[in-house]
């Protein structure tokens, strides 16, 4: 008898898993040039505060003690510019995402800003990364959870890869809990986020994805959940912006 094939969501699409990954890296393909110029008008900015309460978490130190971050899905590098300009001397980052075009953009902004010293670029997938057991002191992924088609996997490939001590942090689209200001974000996601998208991109489709696979990412507490299964400990918490996002912590001890 054939065995039943596994499925998974791409936006609201029941798609093959073995499809997804293929279906967002057209996503990020097809908007990589106007991606970040995408996020300021669809967040009025806001992704930068996010951004920043991130980083204010992470810490990074400012003396010249050496500090490795990844930063997985990290696209055109925002994370790891943001982490470098605070950090000491002694900080290093890797930027590890799927995509070769989101990555071009990055490497270009790094030379732009003078970071490309401190801020590398890797392709690999947050599945199963190439990096070995305990290396880095820190895990940063933001806006990029959502789009991986397993993410127990990723989950347990941050652990692999962070020493004991190590701190992980994830940045992601949550579940607006403001009662009126779900139906006005719900407006604004479908009604303005695609048409914006076709005016910047030309590719409404890619934003129609973004806010339909918002609404398809786990609760907040049903994904701390999830960090906990893949052996993090003292995992927490916390919703910003009315829950538009949400910052997820956890420690490998
Ligand atoms: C919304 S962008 C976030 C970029 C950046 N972290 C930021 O906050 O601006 C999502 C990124 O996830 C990357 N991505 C999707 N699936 C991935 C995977 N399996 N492994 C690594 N990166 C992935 C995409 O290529 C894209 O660059």
């Amino acid at each position: 008898m054939d065995r039943p094939e596994l499925t998974t969501h791409f936006g609201y699409r029941d798609v093959p898993l073995g499809d997804k990954q293929t279906l967002v890296n057209e996503v990020f393909h097809s908007v990589a040039s106007r991606y970040d110029l995408m996020n300021d008008l669809m967040s009025a900015g806001l992704h930068r505060v996010w951004k920043d309460i991130m980083i204010n978490a992470l810490n990074p130190p400012r003396s010249d003690a050496p500090f490795a971050l990844l930063d997985v899905a990290g696209g055109t590098g925002d994370i790891s510019f943001r982490a470098a300009r605070e950090a000491g001397h002694g900080f290093h980052a890797t930027v590890c995402d799927i995509n070769p075009d989101m990555l071009a953009v990055g490497r270009e902004r790094a030379a732009k800003n003078h970071l490309d010293d401190r801020v590398d670029f890797v392709e690999g997938n947050a599945e199963a990364l190439s990096f070995p057991d305990r290396a880095f002191d820190a895990y940063t992924i933001a806006f990029g959870i959502r789009n991986v088609p397993r993410i127990d996997l990723a989950l347990g490939e941050a652990y692999r890869v962070l020493k004991p001590g190590g701190r992980f942090l994830c940045l992601e689209f949550s579940t607006v809990d403001v009662p009126g200001l779900d139906r006005i974000y719900d407006l604004f996601s479908f009604k303005v986020i695609p048409p914006l998208g076709r005016m910047v991109t030309g590719d409404p489709d890619s934003y129609q994805y973004l806010v339909e696979s918002i609404r398809k990412f786990p609760r907040p507490n049903a994904f701390a959940e999830m960090v906990r299964d893949a052996g993090f400990s003292r995992v927490t918490w916390q919703s910003l912006s009315g829950g538009i996002v949400a910052l997820h912590s956890g420690w490998r001890l």
